[in-house]
């Protein structure tokens, strides 16, 4: 698909089709590509838990603001981030591990990264699961499959409900994945003009 056709196919979808599930082919090639996206120092702070257990999906909805999308969805992608990615950090250190210049590499990232705060560092890898889920909801959409970014829950309430490394990882939000039951509204964005400037 022309790339334009596939960010005007995307929409945030209030209610997927129940009956219409996503192939384990075309949900591979979604988290295949999604896992291509950029971060910081190429350290990948994140993990993808799919959810298709209908059961839990259930268990999840109330604290997700009773959203249909939830529970209609066909995959319901929660994404984590690493929290304690400092220059210590195991995980970190196999990422930079990759790099041609790892002593450097580890060197340059501590200056950049230890002299912030727990809370800033794990804002910052936060921030970057937005640009893999752009990935993961542009990547559905070039497929003809609809998402539904879902910030609208109960943080404690679903950590709780869901089996994960608590310990390094924390819930950035999800990612309902489905087929569109209803016409979506006219995508509505501001003015161009209004949106970039040209300095
Ligand atoms: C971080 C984030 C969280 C969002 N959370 C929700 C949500 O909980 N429920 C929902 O229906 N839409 C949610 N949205 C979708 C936005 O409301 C939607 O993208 C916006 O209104 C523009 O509509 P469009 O995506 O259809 O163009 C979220 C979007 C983002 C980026």
């Amino acid at each position: 698909m022309d790339f334009e056709k596939v960010v005007d196919f995307r929409h945030a979808c209030k209610i997927f089709d129940e009956n219409k599930k996503i192939s384990k082919s075309d949900l591979n090639y979604i988290l295949k590509t999604t896992i291509k996206s950029p971060s910081s120092f190429g350290i990948e702070g994140w993990k993808f838990l799919v959810i298709q257990n209908q059961d839990l999906k259930e268990k999840l909805k109330p604290y997700c603001w009773n959203q249909p999308q939830i529970t209609t969805c066909s995959d319901l992608i929660v994404l984590l981030y690493r929290k304690n990615m400092t220059s210590k950090d195991e995980y970190v250190i196999k990422s930079l591990k990759r790099r041609k210049y790892f002593e450097k590499s580890l060197q340059k990232y501590a200056e950049f990264i230890d002299s912030r705060s727990l809370s800033e560092i794990k804002c910052w890898s936060k921030a970057q699961t937005y640009i893999a889920s752009a990935y993961l909801m542009l990547s559905s959409a070039s497929l003809g499959i609809d998402s539904c970014p879902i910030e609208g829950f109960e943080h404690e309430n679903i950590k709780n409900l869901l089996d994960f490394d608590k310990q390094n990882y924390d819930i950035s939000y999800m990612v309902a994945l489905g087929y569109r039951l209803n016409h979506p509204k006219t995508l509505e964005r501001r003015d161009f003009d209004e949106l970039v400037e040209f300095i």
